[in-house]
Order: structure tokens, then sequence, then C-alpha cells
């Protein structure tokens, strides 16, 4: 009898277990019991044996890599909890040191504050991309008019925008351009493209959002004239925690959670995100959905 059943009947047939190996595979099964992450060696073995080791072997490799993957994510956390922490904790510690002016307390409970907000920020993206990771995030979709939206959103961010002393405009077609979409997703991603595209500008820069169609897909493009991506970190600008040096000088606040969850959301439309970027001149986030 088959050890087990393979569900692609056109693979090669192993050569039937001979019997020298699978008492060899037994035995190494039985010492693996109070190890059950131990690679099995697989060399000496012939047949079926040997591919049910080799099967196991990679299942156990594939768990490696995840529990790899998860300390990593914990080592980041922890690495981004840690600077906020600190700079709280100095604050505090200073404004209690010795009595001092209400001036010098509100200043440090202010700094505080800010760091506090930090904290509050990282916790809440990390708690969304766990969550969409594990598919506990349940998007509600409707049809909508990607046209309209993204001008709706251009309009709320114009305070934001004159803040920083930008100009934020929107170009849309005069047809309606309807995607099938979360609304409140869909709004932070464009949220938070155009807050990156604010944040890592200089003063007097434009940002510029335009909507288009393409064969089968809605396309929202977020262009501005800032600081721009060195080549080398593009590719990594949607890594959760992944900030470009430069970028800390203009936007210190930043948690590099924003484009993560931008990808994530966008994925999860069935779509996908690029970045092109000039460094010194500026950068463009392209989302592209499925029409409906
Ligand atoms: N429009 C842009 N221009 C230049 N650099 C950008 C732009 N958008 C993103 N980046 C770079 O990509 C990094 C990651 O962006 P992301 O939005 O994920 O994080 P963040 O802005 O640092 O923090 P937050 O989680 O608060 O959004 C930024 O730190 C910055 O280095
Ligand atoms: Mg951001």
């Amino acid at each position: 009898m088959a050890l087990f059943s393979r569900s692609r009947p056109a693979a090669p047939e192993p050569a039937p277990a001979d019997p020298g190996s699978l008492a060899k595979l037994k035995e190494r099964l039985a010492q693996t019991e109070s190890q059950p992450l131990l690679r099995i060696p697989s060399e000496d073995l012939t047949g079926e044996a040997r591919a049910v080791a080799e099967s196991l072997n990679r299942r156990l490799d594939a768990l490696a890599a995840s529990e790899k993957e998860q300390q990593q994510f914990i080592a980041d956390v922890s690495h981004e909890l840690r600077t906020p922490l600190t700079v709280l904790r100095g604050s505090l510690e200073v404004a209690l040191e010795e009595e001092r002016p209400a001036e010098e307390y509100r200043e440090a409970i202010g700094n505080a504050l800010l760091e506090v907000r930090h904290l509050t920020r990282i916790s809440q993206n990390l708690l969304f991309l766990t969550r969409g990771e594990s598919g506990r995030v349940t998007l509600s979709f409707a049809n909508l008019d990607l046209g309209r939206f993204t001008s709706d959103t251009v309009r709320d961010l114009a305070p934001a925008a004159a803040d920083r002393q930008m100009r934020l405009d929107a170009a849309v077609p005069a047809k309606p351009v309807y995607v099938f979409a979360d609304a409140g997703r869909l709004q932070q991603v464009l949220h938070n493209l155009i807050e990156n595209a604010l944040q890592y500008s200089e003063p007097g820069g434009r940002v510029h959002v335009r909507v288009g169609s393409a064969p089968g897909e809605a396309i929202v493009a977020v262009s501005d004239t800032g600081i721009g991506i060195p080549e080398d970190d593009l590719p990594y600008v949607f890594e959760r925690f992944f900030r470009s040096k430069a970028s800390r000088r203009t936007n210190p606040g930043g948690s590099g959670l924003g484009l993560s969850i931008v990808r994530w959301i966008v994925e999860a439309h069935k779509g996908r995100v690029t970045a092109e970027s000039v460094l010194g001149k500026g950068s463009t986030f392209t989302v592209r959905l499925p029409v409906v």
C-alpha cells in the first residue's frame, strides 16, 4: 500500500519502498517524536521512503522559514518601539528632576504626547496588518466611482496640504470609472499615498493625483515633486518598517508601515501598486484596480 497518496498522478511513481528503507524511516520518525522540528536524513533512503522523508523535510523547511520571519518581525517591532519609549522616558525624567516653571512642564508633556501618538500609530498600523494577514479584516465591497471618490478625498486633504505649503490637485475623467471596492479601505490607500507625497516634499512643492483607465483596469496615480527615493531603496519601500535615510529628516514621526498597509489593501482588491522615483525630483505611486 502507498505510504502517502499524491494529488498529481502524472508525476513519476517513486520506486516502491524497500523494507530496509521503510524500517529506517520508521526508526527516524520515532526518534523525532521528542524533537518534531528535526529534519529527517533521507540521503540513504530509497523509493517511497525517501519521497516521504523529503516531503516532510520540505514542510519542516517552510515552517522554519515562517518562524524565522516571525522572529524578525518581533525584533523589528521591539526595535521600533524602543526609540519612542526612550524619548518618552527621557522627557518625563528630565521634567521630574527638579522644580520647573509651568512652561517647561508643558513642553515636556507636549514632547511626551508626540511620542505617545507615534506609539499609538505604530500599534494601530501593526494591528491592522496582522489582522489583515491572518484574514481577520473583512472588506465591504460596493461599486464606486474612483474619479469622484478621489476628488472627494483630495478635497478632504486640502488643509493638510495647506499646512505644509503644498499644492494638491486632482485630474479625473469626466466619465465615471467604476471599481468594486471597500470605500473605507480605499480612502486609507489614498490618504497614505497623499500623506507620503506631502510629507516627503519640501514646502512649495506640488502633489498631483490622476485617475485614469486602461483596458480592464482603473488607475489612480499620486505624483509629487518631493525628495524622491534612492534607486537602491525603491524595491523595499513596501516592506514593513522600511524607511529611507533622507525621509527621517522631512518626516521624523513615520512608522514605515503606511505603504505595507497600502499594498495589503490593494492586493485584497486584486489590484497592484507600484512605485517610480527619481532622487531629488519626485515620486509616483500607481494603484491599478480591476474594473467592474
Ligand atoms: N512620496 C514619497 N517620496 C519619497 N519617499 C517616500 C514616499 N513615499 C514613501 N517614501 C519612502 O518610503 C518609506 C516607507 O513609507 P511608509 O508610508 O510605509 O512609511 P512612513 O511614511 O515612514 O511611516 P507611516 O507608517 O507613518 O506612513 C518612507 O519612510 C520613505 O522613505
Ligand atoms: Mg507614510
